[in-house]
């Protein structure tokens, strides 16, 4: 089965009244409530719970309102959490349009959902099944919920409890050791990353210390970001993330760029070196090339996706050490890279890119699973890798190569000054 392309996304109060029929409709079809009864008239309000928790859509990719499935996630306390502990949000009312079953819609839309729940800091998420609910249960199996026989429950009828938790992350340090600025400058214990605004991984500011006058350190902070001609920009969402600086960058206006979702799998499962699982290519005149240092072909394919300068990019991208893979099409030219860079036990993966017109015939697959088996083969047992929550066509991949989410961040950037037109 390949899933049927679609973009989950909150729902907007358009959608409201159409998610709620929906979610009646495949309750009801399925005949797991009986069309008047009271639990009913609930899953068909999704306006309340849009009011108290968080409502995801699945839509197709042209949008155009029409909604293929939904579901809710409802923090710790609220009103549509059952079950949920204070470090745990609720996962409720997952439905899919009866004519949209069997497409994968309904794992796209927990996919989302653990995403969102690591974004807001979970530490565990929790559902409530009835054993009828058989294809569900196939679905948080193969994603690893786990059954939590003592949490189980009764109203009228009995009710299943199963949760999940997100993999370990690597952390801000382990992260930032596989893509190190040029140059960075300590600040009152934050890592100031300068790169002249070459990818904001390199040029952003680690601030995971607290500090006396968030202030002055901001001040500071941006007085070195002027001196390398590039806009301040800061990490945020982690754990050690100074107390007071979001509020201070909120009040200087700057903005928010790059929600980051870190997503985590072991390398037990990964196929060894040469094994056609490793090479998948579905295109048989693709080869694989792999370096220690990047070569012109290979920056080139990089930075016809990112944009950019080569000789600034070729400092940060080979700021610490890694393996460069590249798969070259009959022709000679490069159609796809991918860089591996090892740090303790992980190996980080970054800078996918897949040339537009290679694009779906399995070329982001194969260099992925041929990292992954070369790092397992080094010495690596986890990986990660850092995507942007909105690039869904990253997510599906990696999601399908058993990636899970296991933390989320991001960019704060200084508002450019306008220029003073004197009118
Ligand atoms: C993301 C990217 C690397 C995928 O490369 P690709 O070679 O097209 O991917 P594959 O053909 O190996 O696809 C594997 C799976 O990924 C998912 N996928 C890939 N592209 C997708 C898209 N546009 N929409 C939805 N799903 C997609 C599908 O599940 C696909 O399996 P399927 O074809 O059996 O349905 C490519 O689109 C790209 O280069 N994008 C720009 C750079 C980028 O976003 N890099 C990732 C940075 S973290």
């Amino acid at each position: 089965m390949s899933p049927v392309p679609v973009v989950v996304r909150r729902a907007t109060e358009a959608d409201l009244r159409e998610v709620g029929d929906l979610t009646a409709r495949a309750y009801v079809t399925d005949g797991l409530v009986d069309p008047d009864h009271w639990y009913t008239a609930e899953l068909r309000d999704a306006a309340a719970r849009g009011r108290a928790a968080t409502v995801l859509v699945a839509v197709p990719p042209d949008d155009g309102g029409r909604v293929l499935g939904t579901i809710t996630i409802a923090p710790a306390g609220s009103p549509y959490a059952e079950v949920a502990r204070a470090d745990e949000v609720e996962l409720r009312m997952l439905a899919v349009d009866p004519a949209s079953r069997r497409q994968g819609v309904a794992e796209q839309l927990v996919h989302a959902a653990l995403r969102e729940a690591v974004g807001v800091g979970a530490h565990g998420v929790v559902l409530s099944t009835l054993d009828s609910m058989r294809s569900a249960h196939r679905l948080y199996d193969r994603l690893g919920f786990v059954a939590r026989p003592e949490r189980d429950w009764s109203d009228e009828i009995t009710m299943r409890v199963l949760t999940w938790h997100p993999p370990e992350a690597p952390g801000p340090l382990v992260e930032a050791a596989t893509w190190p600025p040029p140059r960075s400058v300590d600040v009152d214990g934050w890592r100031v990353g300068l790169s002249g605004g070459v990818t904001r991984r390199a040029g952003s500011t680690l601030a995971l210390a607290p500090v006396a006058d968030v202030p002055r350190a901001v001040d500071e902070v941006e007085r070195l970001y002027r001196e390398d001609e590039a806009p301040a920009v800061f990490r945020v969402g982690d754990p050690q993330t100074a107390p007071g600086l979001v509020d201070e960058l909120d009040a200087r206006g700057y903005t928010t760029a790059a929600v980051t979702d870190v997503l985590v799998r072991g390398l037990d499962g990964a196929p060894p070196v040469g094994s056609a699982a490793a090479r998948d290519v579905a295109a048989p005149d693709v080869s694989v090339r792999v370096a220690d240092a990047p070569d012109d072909a290979w920056l080139s394919v990089w930075l016809a996706g990112k944009g950019g300068a080569r000789a600034p990019s070729r400092a940060v991208v080979t700021g610490a050490p890694a393996l460069y893979l590249a798969a070259t099409a009959a022709d000679g030219t490069d159609v796809a890279v991918l860089r591996a860079a090892p740090v303790d036990d992980w190996v980080a993966l970054s800078c996918l890119q897949v040339v537009p017109a290679a694009r779906r015939s399995g070329l982001g697959r194969a260099l992925t699973l041929q990292a992954l088996a070369l790092a397992g083969q080094r010495g690596a047992r986890r990986a990660f890798l850092q995507v942007e929550a909105g690039n869904g066509a990253a997510l599906r991949l990696y999601t399908a190569l058993g990636f899970r989410p296991a933390h989320r961040y991001a960019y704060r950037v200084q508002p450019v000054p306008q220029a003073d037109t004197g009118c």
